[in-house]
């Protein structure tokens, strides 16, 4: 990190640094890795200017380190979204998000008339392409696409 570099959202000092998200994902990230119910400091900026996507969002957790599994979930919406790994200052490391094969409850099924909009069913699908990213309903095999998906 540059010493002429001002940061919009300050440094921290243990924990991780969620950056690269789209604008319009920033919410959406919050609610699936459930930031909201996290007791731990968390700080978030948005519309922030970056090189690569003109505008970005950054989430960063104070002390704490997500399983690739739970941070897996966050690439539906966020698919190019860059983990920094974080201890006494320093990135120690960077991790790329991966789009898992099958998803289960992060999203909802674009079909009304799914059972899972209906019942207590957790739903499930299976991503048969990731860019743009779709989704096929295990229960109604209805295909749920980027633009419809709504976050749980
Ligand atoms: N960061 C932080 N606290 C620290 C160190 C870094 O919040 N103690 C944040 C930086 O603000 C940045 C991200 O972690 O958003 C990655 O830091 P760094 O690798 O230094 O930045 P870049 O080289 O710009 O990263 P990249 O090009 O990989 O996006
Ligand atoms: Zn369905």
């Amino acid at each position: 990190m540059s010493t002429e570099k001002q940061l919009k959202v300050s440094a921290i000092k243990d924990g991780t640094v969620i950056d690269h998200i789209p604008t319009q994902a920033l919410f959406k990230v919050i609610k699936i890795l459930k930031l909201d119910e996290c007791e731990n400091m968390v700080t978030f900026g948005n519309n922030l200017d970056s090189k690569a996507m003109s505008y970005k969002a950054i989430i960063k957790i104070a002390n704490r380190y997500f399983k690739d599994e739970e941070i897996n979930k966050i690439s539906l919406v966020a698919p190019h979204a860059k983990l920094n790994i974080i201890r006494n200052y320093e990135v120690i490391e960077k991790k790329v998000v991966e789009i898992p094969k099958e998803v289960i409850g992060i999203v909802r099924c674009f079909n009304p008339k799914c059972i899972t909009n209906s019942e207590k069913v957790a739903t499930k699908f299976q991503i048969i392409s990731e860019k743009p990213i779709e989704l096929k309903c295990h229960y109604c095999e209805k295909i749920t696409n980027e633009n419809e998906m709504k976050v749980k």
